[in-house]
C-alpha cells in the first residue's frame, strides 16, 4: 500500500507532466495533469488509445468541478451531492482551460470525483485536476490492482501508486448534462432507478443504437484475451464456467457472487485470473435484466464482443 511520501513524490510527477497509475474505488486509472496538453498526450501513447476517445477528468472537490465547466446546473448540484465522492461521471460544458486533446475535440468533458483516499489525495498535492483513462492498454481489461496495472503498462507509466483492489470494481456511470435532457452514456453499479429520482426520467440506455452513444465506447473494449461466452459453456476445449445461480453439470464451474455489486467486485479481478491460464475459453451465466445488474450486464457484453 502507498504511504503519504509515495503520495508526494507522484504529485510532483504530475506537476512534472508525467504519467501516475492511481487506486480508484471503481478502477485503476492513468493520470496525467488535465491542464497540460503534452502531459495528456502521454496518456494516449501509453495505452495506444485512439484520439478520438475522450478522457475522464478526475477532481477532489465539486468546488473545483464547477472551475472546470461552463454550466453547472442545479440537477449537478443534487447528484453530486448525492453520490461524489463516488462511482459517478458528469458530462458537462467545458471551460476553455481544458485542452482539446482530454476531451477528443468535444465541446464537453467529463468529470468525476473518486471515493478513494489516495485518488483524493494525489489530486489535493498536485493542486491539478487530474485526466485518467482505466489504467490498461486500449480494448484490454480494466484493473483492479496495482499488479494489473503493472503488468498491462510496466515502465510505460512513472509511477504506480498501491491503493489495494478496488472496491466498486467497475468503471464510473457516465451521466451526461450537456444536452437539454441528462442521458446515461455508460451504466454501472449505481441503478437508472436511483438516478432518476434525481434526474426524472433518463433515455433508455441504447448500446446498440445507430449513433455512437458516447464517443470511443467501441463494442469490445473492457476484454480479456480468452474467448468468453455469455451462455452455454462449449463441448470441447478447456474453460472455465463462471455462475452465480446454478453450476454447469460437466464443465469446470467457479461460483461468483449472487450480489449484483459484489458481482462487480469480483469481475475484473477473475478474468485477469483466468486469463493467465491458457484456456480456450470463459464462458458466464448471463446475469439478471435488471437496473441493479445493467452495469455488470455491460461489462460482461462488452468483454464478450468479437468485432471492434
Ligand atoms: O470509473 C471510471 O470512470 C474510471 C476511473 C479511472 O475513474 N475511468 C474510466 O475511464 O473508465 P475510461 O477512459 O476508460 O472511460 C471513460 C469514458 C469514455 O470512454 C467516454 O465514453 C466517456 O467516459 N466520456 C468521457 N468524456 C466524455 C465526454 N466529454 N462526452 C461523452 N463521453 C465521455
Ligand atoms: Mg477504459
Amino acid at each position: 500500500m502507498s504511504g503519504r511520501e509515495d503520495i508526494l513524490r507522484a504529485a510532483a510527477l504530475i506537476r512534472a507532466g508525467q504519467l501516475v497509475a492511481f487506486p480508484t474505488e471503481t478502477v485503476y486509472g492513468l493520470g496525467a495533469n488535465a491542464l497540460n496538453a503534452q502531459a495528456v498526450e502521454r496518456i494516449f501513447e501509453a495505452k495506444g488509445r485512439p484520439r478520438s476517445s475522450p478522457l475522464i477528468v478526475h477532481v477532489s472537490s465539486v468546488e473545483m468541478a464547477r472551475s472546470l465547466a461552463a454550466e453547472w446546473p442545479t440537477v449537478a448540484d443534487e447528484l453530486t451531492a448525492r453520490w461524489w465522492p463516488g462511482p459517478l461521471t458528469l458530462v458537462l460544458r467545458k471551460r476553455p482551460e481544458i485542452p482539446d486533446v482530454v476531451t477528443a475535440g468535444l465541446p464537453t468533458v467529463g468529470l468525476r470525483m473518486p471515493a478513494h483516499p489516495i485518488a483524493l489525495d494525489l489530486i489535493r498535492e498536485s493542486g491539478l485536476p487530474i485526466a485518467g483513462p482505466s489504467a490498461n492498454l486500449f480494448t484490454e481489461l480494466s484493473p483492479t490492482t496495482a499488479d494489473h496495472v503493472r503488468r498491462s503498462l510496466g515502465d510505460r507509466v512513472a509511477m504506480v501508486l498501491d491503493g489495494g483492489p478496488s472496491r466498486v470494481g467497475i468503471e464510473s456511470v457516465v451521466l451526461s448534462l450537456a444536452g437539454g435532457r441528462p442521458v446515461l452514456l455508460r451504466p454501472g453499479v449505481i441503478p437508472q432507478t436511483e438516478l432518476e429520482q434525481i434526474t426524472g426520467p433518463l433515455q433508455p440506455y441504447q448500446r446498440e443504437g445507430a449513433a455512437d452513444p458516447a464517443p470511443g465506447m467501441t463494442p469490445r473494449h473492457y476484454s480479456p484475451r480468452t474467448l468468453l461466452i455469455i451462455g452455454h459453456p462449449p463441448a470441447s476445449g478447456k474453460g472455465v464456467y463462471l455462475f452465480w445461480q446454478e453450476p454447469h453439470g460437466t464443465a469446470s464451474s467457479i461460483q461468483m457472487p449472487a450480489d449484483a455489486q459484489d458481482y462487480a467486485a469480483a469481475l475484473y479481478d477473475t478474468l485477469h485470473r483466468l486469463d493467465q491460464q491458457g484456456l480456450d475459453w470463459i464462458a458466464a451465466e448471463p446475469v439478471p435484466d435488471t437496473p441493479a445488474w445493467a452495469g455488470v450486464r455491460d461489462r460482461l457484453q462488452r468483454a464478450a464482443a468479437q468485432t471492434e
